[in-house]
């Protein structure tokens, strides 16, 4: 596609995440007062793409977003462009809308783009990249589970969420000596449950990494009784299993890059809790509460810096990268490096070794 950059378009892509509006921000007015770019802002994701739903974006157009959850652009975790889904002769078929998407681009003298997305936006927009469009990436995810960069934003904000639960729950629990089960998301990885966990002082903390034994958390509930402490918070991983067991699956969604929506653990533990316990248990599935609401500082200071950067890579020509955090400095990767493998909590790492060592139980001993 063309060699110079005059205009670039803009989408988000996936489940949103608190941030995202300040990519957004970031992007434009790099793009504008440092480049002297146009930007045009693709709606619903991959979707605006293949419909050609887009609008102008102006330095005006993002003023005061800097706060705000959701993603201005709208977003759907469901319109792959290369497995579109269409009805034809009443039987649903899938369809390669690349190509059309491609031409769409052309008509509207959109030279490049920057895919907001997590693995699954992220490897649609490497298909892309293969096809020749300039495009780069911003990783975002609540999950934090994308490799090739040390943190995602929107996982602060949703740690803060979960860690107020935790908070909260305490204080219920402890009135009426019960054992408090909170259902986090996280997909197939634990460092929602994990952080959270521990910045919440939970007793027992149970991640897909770390298979469980309900025997081993009814064990160290029963002696925290025996220590005189009447309460138990148990912070429990939408994927979490049990040693030998499967994930609990909630629903399939046919058309999503990731069709499994996990769901529904926190409810399988907190009867098994119950009756081994012999104590009250309650279950709060805090859900989707953990991908809303105002971004905090950390997220708007990582969107912003990652959506800035976004824009210098592009006119570096760095396509096919994807920006990163690594230490304190913002880099870039390839985005094939960040969607091979999903970044999971490692049982031998540092922060694992700290929960235990306070005395959290994850359920394996
Ligand atoms: O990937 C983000 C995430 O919130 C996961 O933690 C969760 O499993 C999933 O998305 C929920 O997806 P949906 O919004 O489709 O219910």
């Amino acid at each position: 596609m063309n060699s110079e950059i005059k205009r670039i378009g803009v989408l988000t892509g996936g489940g949103d995440c608190p941030g995202l509006n300040a990519v957004i921000r970031a992007v434009v007015k790099t793009a504008i007062n440092k480049y002297n770019l146009e930007v045009v802002g693709y709606l619903d994701g991959f979707g605006g793409l293949i419909n050609n739903m887009a609008k102008k974006l102006t330095v005006a157009s993002v003023s005061g977003i800097l706060p705000r959850g959701g993603t201005i652009l709208g977003t759907t975790n469901r319109d792959n462009p290369f497995k579109y889904p269409m009805i034809k002769d009443g039987e649903r078929v899938y369809v390669d809308m690349s190509d059309h998407i491609m031409d769409n681009l052309k008509e509207m003298g959109v030279d490049a783009l920057v895919v907001i997305g997590g693995d699954g936006s992220l490897s649609i927009a490497k298909e892309f990249c293969d096809k020749g469009l300039p495009v780069v990436g911003v990783p975002k995810t609540i999950d934090n589970d994308l490799s090739a960069t040390d943190v995602t934003f929107g996982f602060d904000t949703a740690l803060v969420t979960a860690t107020e639960a935790l908070d909260k729950l305490h204080t219920t629990a402890e009135s009426h000596h019960r054992v408090m089960v909170l259902e986090v998301m996280g997909r197939y990885a634990g460092w929602i449950a994990l952080h959270s966990g521990i910045a919440g002082g939970a007793d027992v903390i149970l991640i897909p990494e770390i298979p469980f034994e309900i025997e081993n958390v009814c064990r160290k509930i029963k002696a925290r009784k025996v220590q005189g402490k009447k309460f138990s918070i148990v912070v429990v991983a939408e994927g979490a299993k049990p040693l030998g067991g499967e994930m609990v699956v909630q629903k399939i969604i046919e058309d999503s890059a990731d069709p499994i929506r996990l769901g529904g653990i926190g409810n399988v533990i907190g009867e098994q809790l119950e009756k081994c316990s012999g104590m009250e248990t309650r279950v709060t599935v805090l859900g989707h509460l953990q991908r809303g609401g105002s971004p905090t500082p950390f997220d708007r200071l990582l969107g912003t810096r990652y959506g800035a950067h976004a824009v210098k890579i592009l006119m570096e020509k760095k396509f096919g990268e994807m920006v990163s955090l690594r230490g304190t400095n913002i880099e870039s990767v390839p985005i094939a490096e960040a969607v091979k493998v999903l970044r999971r909590v490692s049982p031998d790492s540092d922060i694992v070794f700290a929960a235990k060592s306070v005395g959290i139980g994850f359920g394996d001993e």
